[in-house]
């Protein structure tokens, strides 16, 4: 073999070296926006990672939402997309959902529910028309279970109703979480 074609082997081999650890996720599920709307506030005043769960049933119509509505009070799980990032590489996972009668959306306990041995830390926020948003925090704190109430310990969450996430009015609830998450 040639010493250039050699040369060019070997460093193709070698391997990519390592980048540099991100330290927050942010993890949500939105069926129409506002979810998604906050996430990307928080990941943009955090300067971190997103990650959309998408859920492979379909939640949309009429239909759609009472059967979301009722597979959340059964706590149910559902099928999502692979995500794509690797959880373990964050030492942080901020997770966000509707308030789903009062429960967590599907997505998202699924989500806790697969990964819930690999999370190291992690602070939720949710979205809401007008109630339920104490007892779905709960919730997601049980889903983790023990290893989450060590974390929880310092976890902080954040309410958003629809109609200020709508206005635009949720940006300095934002900032206020996200400054406490990095304190
Ligand atoms: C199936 C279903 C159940 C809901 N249940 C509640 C509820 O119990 N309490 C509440 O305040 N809002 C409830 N909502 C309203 C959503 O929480 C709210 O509109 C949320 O901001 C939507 O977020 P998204 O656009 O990210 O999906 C419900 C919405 C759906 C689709």
């Amino acid at each position: 073999m040639k010493e250039a074609e050699k040369a060019k082997k070997t460093s193709s081999q070698k391997k990519p070296v390592a980048t540099k650890k991100a330290k927050k996720l942010v993890v949500f599920y939105s069926r129409t926006g506002i979810t998604r709307k906050v996430a990307n506030a928080i990941a943009s005043a955090l300067e971190c990672e997103l990650e959309e769960l998408i859920d492979k049933t379909n939640r949309q119509g009429v239909k759609g939402y009472l059967a979301g509505g009722r597979d959340a009070l059964k706590k149910s799980l559902t099928e999502i997309e692979a995500i794509k990032k690797n959880i373990t590489d964050y030492e942080m996972i901020i997770i966000g959902t509707p308030v789903w009668a009062g429960m967590p959306a599907p997505a998202v306990r699924t989500f806790l529910s697969q990964n819930k041995d690999k999370i190291k830390k992690v602070a939720f926020f949710c979205t809401m028309g007008g109630s339920g948003n104490q007892k779905t925090i709960d919730e997601l704190n049980k889903i983790l279970g023990t290893q989450a109430s060590q974390a929880t310990a310092t976890a902080t969450a954040l309410t958003v109703l629809t109609r200020e996430v709508v206005k635009d009015l949720h940006i300095d609830k934002v900032k206020e979480f996200a400054r406490q998450l990095m304190s």
